[in-house]
C-alpha cells in the first residue's frame, strides 16, 4: 500500500472506532438495552478445558517475591517459605496450570541458579524488570512445591534466546527422571526423591522481541533445534508450546504453522494485552479513568475475538487436522504502573472494568474451546491484571479474581452454542453443561450507563429453577483495598427468571453475572 492511501485508511479506522466508542457511550437514554440470545443446551459440544483458566506467574516485581514467596523465616504464615493466604485462595479458584518462570525473564533465566542450599545461589540482576537483585531464592523446587500445594499443572517456560539446547535437556532430566543419573541424583540430593510431573513446556518466550529479535524464519530452526531434545523420561510426556505471535503479527503464526510442522509440537501460543489508550507510552491509570477509556478497554478487550478467528483460521490452513491447538499464554489489561511504585514492577489497581474485561475475554475464550489447548492471564499477584494484591501480610482478591471464581464452573464442562440475535455491543455470553447436566451462562454487560433486559431462548432440556451471582458497582472504578476489601465482591443474583424455553435477566451496567440453570 503507498503512504497515499494511508490518510483514507486511517479515517476509516478511526471513524469505525469511534462510531463504536459513540455508541457505547451514547445518549441520555438510561432505559434498559434489550437484548436476545438464542442459547442451544441440546448442542453440547468441545470440553472447556480447565487449563483455559491458567495463569502466569513471573519473577517481575512482587509477582514471586512476597507474592508467592515470603522464605521459611518471615513472619507471614508460609509453609515452606510460600505464603499460605495465597495459596489458600488459589486453590479456592482451582487453578488448572501455573506458567513460570517467564515471559521475558525465561529467556535469561539459567535453572542451576535455582537449586541447592539457597545462601549459595547466586545473586543476578533482573535486567528485564528494574534492574533488581534475583537472589534465586525461589527456583525449580520452590516453584514446584507450590505448584503441589495449589495442585495445579507447571508449565515450564524455558530459555531459548540466552540458553542452550544442552542447557534446557539437563533440566527436563534434572526434574522429570527417576533413573539413576547423576542428575536425577542431584534433584535426591536437593531434597526431592521422586521425579515431577511436567506436562507443559514452551520453547522460548516471545522470541520475536524480548526472547531473541528473531524472525519467525529463524525462530522455527531455534524450535526445531530445541524441540528436538525435550525428551519423554518413564512417566512424563511434554507436550511441546512454540512461542507464537505478538498480536496480529499473522505471518509469524503462519511461518512457524508452516516451518516447524504440526507433528512437532502440540501448541503455538498468543500474546495479547488490551491497553485503553492502544499507547504504550501512557497507557491510561487503572483507576481514576475517563468513560471514554472504559469504552476503548472494552472495545480492545473485544478484539481478541478477530484474533483468535484469524490466528485459527491460519493454523487450520497449515494443519488441517487441528493437531496443534492455541494456547494464549499471556492476556489481559496493562495500565500505566501506579503512581509512586517501582517502574519496572508493573503494579496496577483492578476494578470493576478489569472484572468485564475478565469476563467477556473467558467468554470469548469459552467459545473457541474446541481451538484453544490453555490460556494464562498475565499475572498471577501483584502485577498487570492479578487475581490478587499483597502488602506485607496483608491480602487483597480483586474484582478479576471473583470473575475467576464464578466462572469455575466452566472448567471441564462442555461448551454450548450461544449467541447474540438482537442487541448487540451490550452484552457477552458463555455457556456450558456440566457433567451432572446443570447449565451455567456467564452474561457480561459492559455499558457502563445502561442496565441490559436479557430474554434468552433456549433449546433442549427442560429447565426449573434458575440461581447465580453477580458482580457489580456503581463507580467505573471501583476496586478493593487493603482497608475495603469487600467493595467489589460476588453477590447473589436474583434478578433472572425461567419459564418454559424461555430465560429472562435483567444485568446492571457494568456487570458480570453468572447463572445456574437445571
Ligand atoms: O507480562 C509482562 C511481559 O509481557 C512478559 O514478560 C512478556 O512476555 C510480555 O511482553
Amino acid at each position: 500500500m503507498s503512504n497515499h492511501h494511508c490518510p483514507f485508511i486511517c479515517l476509516i479506522v478511526a471513524g469505525a472506532f469511534l462510531f463504536c466508542s459513540a455508541a457505547m457511550a451514547q445518549s441520555n437514554d438510561n432505559s434498559p438495552v434489550a437484548v436476545e440470545l438464542l442459547i442451544r443446551a441440546d448442542q453440547p459440544g468441545a470440553t472447556i478445558r480447565p487449563e483455559l483458566y491458567g495463569q502466569f506467574a513471573e519473577h517481575l516485581g512482587r509477582c514471586i517475591y512476597e507474592g508467592v514467596w515470603v522464605g521459611t523465616d518471615s513472619t507471614i504464615p508460609n509453609t515452606r517459605g510460600i505464603r499460605s493466604d495465597v495459596v489458600a485462595a488459589l486453590k479456592k479458584i482451582h487453578v488448572p496450570v501455573v506458567r513460570w518462570p517467564g515471559g521475558c525473564f525465561a529467556d535469561e533465566y539459567h535453572w542451576r541458579d535455582g537449586i541447592g542450599p539457597r545462601e549459595k545461589r547466586p545473586k543476578r540482576i533482573n535486567t528485564h524488570w528494574g534492574m533488581v537483585i534475583e537472589d534465586n531464592s525461589f527456583g525449580t523446587h520452590e516453584f514446584l512445591d507450590f505448584c503441589e500445594q495449589i495442585g495445579c499443572e507447571p508449565y515450564i517456560s524455558a530459555n531459548v534466546g540466552s540458553g542452550t539446547p544442552q542447557e534446557m535437556m539437563d533440566w527436563i532430566e534434572y526434574m522429570t527422571s527417576d533413573s539413576q543419573s547423576t542428575l536425577a541424583d542431584e534433584r535426591r540430593a536437593n531434597g526431592r526423591e521422586k521425579p515431577w510431573k511436567i506436562k507443559y513446556l514452551g520453547v522460548g518466550n516471545e522470541s520475536w522481541g524480548c526472547g531473541g529479535n528473531m524472525r519467525p524464519e529463524f525462530y522455527s530452526d531455534e524450535y526445531r533445534r530445541f524441540a528436538t531434545f525435550v525428551k519423554n523420561y518413564p512417566g512424563n510426556r511434554i507436550e511441546k508450546i512454540a512461542c507464537g505471535s505478538n498480536g496480529e503479527d499473522f505471518n509469524w503464526t503462519d511461518v512457524v504453522m508452516d516451518r516447524v510442522g504440526a507433528r512437532n509440537m502440540t501448541g503455538i501460543s498468543l500474546h495479547y494485552y488490551t491497553l485503553p489508550t492502544g499507547n504504550w507510552d501512557h497507557k491510561g491509570k487503572a483507576t481514576g479513568f475517563p468513560q471514554s477509556e472504559w469504552d476503548s478497554t472494552i472495545s480492545r478487550t473485544l478484539h481478541l475475538q478477530a484474533l483468535l478467528d484469524k490466528h485459527l483460521a491460519i493454523m487450520a490452513n497449515r494443519d488441517p487436522q487441528h493437531r496443534v491447538r492455541l494456547v494464549v499464554d499471556e492476556w489481559g489489561t496493562w495500565y500505566d504502573q501506579e503512581e509512586g511504585s517501582h517502574p519496572g514492577f508493573l503494579y496496577q489497581q483492578n476494578s470493576i472494568r478489569d472484572a468485564v474485561a475478565a469476563g467477556i475475554n473467558l467468554n470469548i475464550i469459552n467459545n473457541h474451546a474446541d481451538g484453544i489447548m490453555m490460556a494464562n492471564i498475565a499475572q498471577m499477584v501483584n502485577v498487570l491484571q492479578a487475581m490478587i494484591l499483597t502488602e506485607k501480610e496483608k491480602m487483597v482478591l480483586t474484582p478479576t479474581y471473583h470473575v475467576f471464581d464464578l466462572y469455575q464452573v466452566h472448567q471441564g464442562a462442555a461448551l454450548l452454542p450461544s449467541e447474540v440475535t438482537a442487541g448487540k455491543e451490550s452484552v457477552y455470553v458463555s455457556a456450558s453443561k456440566d457433567k451432572e447436566g446443570a447449565i451455567h451462562v456467564s452474561l457480561v454487560n459492559a455499558r457502563a450507563d445502561r442496565a441490559a433486559k436479557v430474554t434468552a431462548k433456549l433449546s433442549g432440556p427442560v429447565v426449573k429453577s434458575v440461581s447465580g451471582h453477580i458482580i457489580t458497582a456503581e463507580k467505573l472504578d471501583a476496586h478493593n483495598t487493603f482497608d475495603q476489601p469487600d467493595a467489589v465482591k460476588p453477590m447473589p443474583f436474583d434478578g433472572a427468571e425461567v419459564k418454559g424455553d424461555q430465560l429472562t435477566a435483567t444485568l446492571p451496567a457494568k456487570s458480570v453475572v453468572v447463572l445456574e440453570l437445571k
